[in-house]
């Protein structure tokens, strides 16, 4: 089944502080571009040498670091976008009480993942490990690197340029704030609800 570029659950002029320029360019393009890699990979992946597998360089190799690179690159967008078009401020309910238990307070938790987002190359994804129970704010480099298996996803802040240069330059912390006042906390703690 090939896999279906997710629309926008809200309108691309909507946030504030994110323009309507960006959204379409990250959207539309560099996000489906990965949907549509992954699935051409997916489609070459039958047809491989498989008997030439080789570390150095080989096809199969080729095909399957950028298979999680695409994949990882879809999914995280997904979730970026999907976590947005909110209100911003802050979280209620379990998961307001679950960062307070994790992180001491929404303020630290909010410090934490701007901090993530500030030493990233590319990804802060804030994960509920069920290994100890707890959240966590990894940090991802590029799409397939710092993700720890097990752990669920609840929301994504994409630190790459593409995401804040046409509104921001190189002010990241501006962005950062920006991303923040349009988070949809409702969609986060629906994430935390499926854990
Ligand atoms: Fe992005």
């Amino acid at each position: 089944m090939a896999f279906e570029v997710k629309d926008l659950l809200w309108a691309k002029d909507a946030l504030r502080g994110i323009s309507e320029q960006t959204i379409e360019t990250h959207h539309d393009k560099l996000y489906a571009g990965y949907v549509n890699k992954r699935n051409e990979i997916e489609s070459l992946l039958p047809g491989v040498d498989r008997s030439a597998a080789n570390q150095a360089y080989s096809a199969y190799r080729a095909l399957k670091l950028e298979e999680t690179f695409s994949a990882d690159g879809a999914i995280l967008h997904e979730l970026y976008f999907d976590i947005l078009g909110g209100p911003g401020g802050a979280p209620t309910g379990s998961l307001a009480d679950k960062i307070n238990a994790d992180f001491g307070s929404f303020e630290a938790f909010v410090e934490d993942l701007t901090a993530c987002g500030m030493a990233a190359r590319g990804w802060a994804v804030t994960a509920y490990d069920p290994s100890d129970g707890k959240l966590h704010n990894f940090l991802c480099d590029v799409h397939n690197q710092g993700g720890v298996w097990g752990t669920v996803p609840l929301m994504a802040l994409d630190t790459y340029e593409h995401a804040y240069f046409m509104d921001y330059g190189s002010d990241r912390p501006a962005y950062i704030q920006a991303f923040f006042d349009n988070v949809n906390w409702d969609k986060v703690q629906e994430n935390f609800d499926s854990v």
